[in-house]
């Protein structure tokens, strides 16, 4: 018998301000995508935006849907538009960002474990890490790696275990 275990490392920044030029844009892109949800089940307005390898931003938002399974978050949003309009260009960061009626969030978002799965998926893909920003009003969080938010991850190599 052997215990395991898995670590992983973030950075933590405490505003907006001390991100270097890049993030700060892509995350500014999040919060103004999170100005274009259509939440009015929740009112839970998520914004991401997608750094491509190109240099291309692209916006997505979570859009719902009054039979609610049927709506879509928006880091799979902005990732099923890189893919259709963008194939085969490599996402490089995803910020993401929330507003409430309270303004925009005072927390870092935490993507949703399937939305995890599915930036996760990408990495397989391309083959290379996408660098997650994690917005609020207060801290921001970085982490290197999509991977590392979903541990143990049911990825394409378990898919070769298959008959
Ligand atoms: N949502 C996102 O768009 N992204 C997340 O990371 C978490 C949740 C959306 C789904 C739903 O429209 C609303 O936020 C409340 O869960």
């Amino acid at each position: 018998m052997e215990i395991k275990n898995i670590t992983f490392s973030w950075t933590e920044y405490e505003n907006i301000s001390d991100l270097d030029k890049a993030d700060k844009e892509l995350l500014e892109n999040a919060i103004t995508a999170a100005g274009f949800a259509y939440a009015p089940y929740s009112g839970f307005r998520v914004g991401a935006a997608l750094l491509l390898e190109n240099g291309v931003i692209i916006k997505g938002s979570n859009v719902e849907n009054a039979a609610f399974p049927s709506g879509i978050c928006a880091e799979r949003n902005v990732l099923s538009t890189s893919s259709a309009n963008y194939p085969g260009i490599r996402p490089v960061a995803l910020a993401v960002a929330a507003i409430t009626s309270n303004g925009l969030v005072s927390q870092p978002v935490a993507p949703c474990g399937n939305c995890r799965q599915v930036i996760s998926e990408e990495e397989h893909r391309f083959g290379k890490s996408i660098r997650i920003i994690l917005g609020s009003a207060g801290k921001i969080r970085i982490v290197e790696k999509a991977g590392d938010l979903l541990p143990l991850q049911f990825s394409p190599s378990d898919l070769r275990l298959a008959p």
